[in-house]
């Protein structure tokens, strides 16, 4: 589908900041290179510091530098279509109004503005009414706010209101960049354009479905907002639920944004409560050369916040009735990876084995890294006898497809579109923190060594469904 992008300003509030440095800004100039559309987008970073258009446009340039991006254009660009203004002095937010008409008119953008907020959650929801009460919204405004969306419901519902009051719903975008990964987008094409795995996509023929993020570093220099977060609302709340959506969603009438949304929403109406022994909080402890989570600079001696949860989600509906969900997510894992694994159900007559147990089909779907699909199933190994072989039929997206794009790439295009498929509605953040609100801040973890899949108890949850892990059942597996 082609879509006009209009000429935009992109007003990024912590301009100067981490985020816009480290991926925003380097996203949005590669995107316009590759769109042809850098005289159409000028940038306006906005700071507390008192920073000049000169400095602020070389620290952008190094930015740009340090993402490997150089060259003329990126220098004409930088030169031409950057400037800051601080909100830090006694103009405050009336200067920033001058400025703003300012940078408009000098690059006839017609106030098509996007608040971009790469900002704390604290920060963002002062911003938001400084914005709206010093008229800098107009009609064609849009504003984005980074995940995470509040810290519990309470705050997300205050947060919601406060940003109703100046932009229609149509005009926020709440990210979570996971939407726009390839391998994220295309769960909706894998299910809803093959009729092959749609047709067994439900509890008649899967027995049990896991989602895990793990990963094998640790909080990175972000002790501070970690502590105070932990994994349920740093990665369950949004992540993993927008994957479990996705997955458990039912096919929407069409692919417009809202008839998608309304289906994701849904699923999380359909979530039972989690009950407190389908739960599991880890923390990791040190191991070897690595400290572990409350070793950390920062981080409370005593601190009880998660840095690993395991837990069994049960769908109440129809197509997911009685087949448990295993969410999981966990800092210093052995390794990076994201993925989404389907247990089928066992044939209904065992009739090569005296146990049918460890013979079901399996589709282990690999969201990142080594992106792509492994489906598991029996062969006859060569020989008299009749031996069975479990093995994948593999397809790895390179191999086809070549280089995957950058998820704010892909979010930014579609921001400047107007296209909010893979924004997250107010509704939706409200449920998905409502289904969680008893998990948010467990009192008691169990410790797990850095570099090993979380506790004991995490490890053996699957176990009460007859289920395990998928590292542990593709291990089993004849070619492992
Ligand atoms: C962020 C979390 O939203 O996602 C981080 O705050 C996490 O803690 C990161 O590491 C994971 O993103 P990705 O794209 O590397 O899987």
């Amino acid at each position: 589908m082609t879509r006009t992008v209009e000429p935009h300003l992109f007003v990024i509030f912590g301009g100067a900041g981490d985020l816009a440095r480290r991926k925003l800004i380097p996203s949005l100039y590669e995107l316009l290179v590759e769109k042809n559309l850098t005289d159409d987008v000028a940038i306006l970073g906005v700071g507390r510091r008192n920073l000049t258009d000169a400095e602020y446009r070389d620290i952008v340039g190094e930015s740009l530098v340090s993402a490997r991006i150089s060259g003329e254009s990126a220098d004409r660009w930088c030169g031409g279509r950057l400037h800051y203004q601080s909100v830090g002095g006694d103009e405050g937010y009336a200067g920033l109004a001058k400025r703003l008409k300012e940078v408009d008119e000098l690059h006839g953008l017609e106030g098509n503005r996007i608040f971009y907020l790469a900002l704390s959650p604290t920060a963002a929801r002062q911003a938001i009414p400084e914005i709206g009460a010093s008229g800098l919204v107009t009609e064609t405004s849009k504003i984005v706010i980074e995940k995470p969306f509040g810290s519990d419901l309470e705050s997300a519902q205050h947060l919601n209101e406060v940003v109703h009051g100046w932009f229609d719903e149509g005009r926020i975008y709440r990210i979570d960049h996971y939407l726009a990964k390839e391998t994220v987008r295309n769960l909706l094409v894998f299910r809803f354009a093959n009729a092959l795995f749609e047709r067994t996509w439900n509890r008649d023929y899967i027995e049990s479905v896991e989602i895990t993020v793990a990963e094998d570093h640790g909080v990175e220099g972000r002790e501070g907002y970690y502590d105070e977060a932990g994994a349920v609302r740093d990665m369950v709340q949004n992540h993993l639920t927008q994957l479990l959506t996705l997955v458990a969603m039912e096919p929407p009438v069409d692919m417009q944004p809202e008839s998608i949304r309304t289906e994701k929403v849904k699923v999380l109406a359909s979530m039972g409560r989690i009950e407190p022994d389908n739960v599991v909080f880890g923390q990791y402890t040190r191991s070897g050369e690595v400290p572990g989570y409350r070793d950390l600079d920062g981080v409370p001696e005593d601190s009880t916040t998660p840095t690993y949860v395991a837990m069994r989600i049960a769908i109440e509906n129809w197509r997911w009735q009685g087949v448990p969900f295993f969410l999981r997510t966990g800092k210093r894992m052995p390794e990076r990876m994201t993925r989404i694994f389907i247990r089928y159900r066992q044939p209904p007559v065992c009739l090569f084995h005296d146990d049918c147990s460890g013979h079901r089909n399996l589709l282990l779907m690999t969201l990142q890294p080594n992106e792509g699909f492994d489906l598991y199933f029996d062969v006859k190994a060569p020989g008299d006898e009749i031996e069975i072989k479990r093995i994948p039929l593999s397809v790895r997206y390179e191999d086809h497809l070549g280089a995957l794009s950058s998820d704010y790439s892909t979010l930014l295009h579609d921001l400047m579109e107007g296209d909010q498929t893979l924004f997250v509605r107010a509704d939706e953040v409200e449920a998905s923190w409502t289904r969680y609100a008893e998990l948010l801040d467990p009192t008691a973890v169990d410790p797990y060594a850095a570099g090993t899949w979380g506790p004991q108890r995490g490890i053996d949850l699957p176990a009460a469904d007859d289920s395990q892990w998928s590292e542990e059942e593709i291990e089993g597996s004849a070619t492992g």
